[in-house]
């Protein structure tokens, strides 16, 4: 078997930074803060966070807040809770969820604030979370909307029993979870849900062996494991599914050492990076979610990653546990 060029990965993520103009770039340009958030967590895993210049991406991130508290991917972009929470995820990464410039406390604590009541506003009456002010409603926002409330110290502030009862309502006869109530089990959406169910400690709501045995099905021969029935592995699913099956203390019904060799096998041993299957293109996306599925397989020199916050473990025992 491979091993992990991390070295390569950690220079693939630096450069990917700098290429403002190339195919990908411009493709990725609306979702920018998605990307720094995927770029700078590998980075974080591996070990390398110190190499880039924080105030320099603060500052950036910064700039494309809005005056509703909600951020945009890029500036001069719409506003829309992914961003919000790719945003609060990398100012946690920094530690500067923390008011340490005296200088700017008020307008720290603004910023907070008015995030806060940004994602207060997106929930409906029944329990469920819109992304914006257009109103979509999917499991991924009241996920996203548990997590980033939680960083933040304002869970409090929504109604969790509803959000939990609407999560419940997306719940299948299979175990699994879709974005909205009779949707298709999906095991992006089954992250959501078992993560937002995990942050608020109400896992005892889940049928653990009947989602465990869907999740365990995912893994195909290759070792890969894919995100519904019939379909093609793919290296995000290491994060998807191994996080669900971790929270839900069943990650030893699949074969760990297969799943290591699949994701190796997806590495540009060249010029870094991890694309979604064997000899497919590279990008910043499946990178990511490659080493932080190694993470969570406790692969060594990978800093462990937290499931549910999806957020490097020594970086949630700051915020969230430490209070
Ligand atoms: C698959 O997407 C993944 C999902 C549906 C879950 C997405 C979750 C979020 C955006 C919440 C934030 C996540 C983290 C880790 C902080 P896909 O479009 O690739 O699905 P496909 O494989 O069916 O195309
Ligand atoms: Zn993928």
């Amino acid at each position: 078997m491979g091993e992990l060029v991390a070295e390569k990965h950690v220079q693939y993520v630096l450069a990917a930074e700098k290429r403002k103009d190339d195919f990908e770039s411009v493709l990725m340009e609306h979702l920018r803060m998605n990307g720094a958030y995927w770029g700078l967590t590998t980075l974080d895993l591996l070990g390398k966070l110190d190499t880039v210049d924080v105030n320099e991406v603060v500052s950036w991130v910064m700039s494309c807040q809005h005056e509703s508290g909600g951020f945009s991917g890029n500036v001069g972009h719409d506003p829309h809770i992914l961003y919000t929470l790719s945003a609060v995820q990398v100012l946690a990464l920094f530690n500067k969820l923390d008011i340490i410039d005296v200088d700017k406390k008020a307008c720290w604590i603004l910023c907070f604030l008015t995030i806060m009541l940004d994602i207060v506003n997106l929930q409906n009456e029944d329990g469920s979370f819109s992304g914006d002010i257009w109103g979509e409603v999917d499991t991924r926002f009241s996920y996203i909307a548990i997590n980033c409330l939680s960083i933040l110290h304002h869970l409090d502030k929504i109604n969790v029993e509803k959000a939990m009862k609407y999560i419940l309502s997306c719940k299948n006869m299979d175990g699994g979870f879709g974005c909205t109530p009779g949707g298709e089990s999906h095991a992006g959406q089954i992250f959501c849900c078992v993560a937002a169910l995990a942050i608020t400690g109400s896992l005892d709501l889940v049928d653990k062996d009947l989602l465990g045995w869907w999740l365990c099905e995912r893994q195909v021969k290759s070792g890969g494991l894919n995100g519904r029935p019939e379909k093609l592995p793919d290296v995000c699913y290491s994060w998807w599914v191994l996080s669900s099956l971790i929270m839900i203390d069943r990650v030893h019904w699949i074969n760990k050492e297969k799943l290591i060799k699949f994701i190796l096998d997806c590495q540009d041993t060249e010029n870094g990076g991890i694309s979604d299957r064997p000899d497919d293109a590279v990008d910043i996306f499946h990178t990511y979610f490659g080493v932080a599925g190694l993470s969570l397989l406790e692969y060594p020199g990978v800093k462990p990653i937290d499931p549910a916050y999806a957020l490097p473990v020594d970086v949630v025992n700051r915020i969230i546990f430490s209070k």
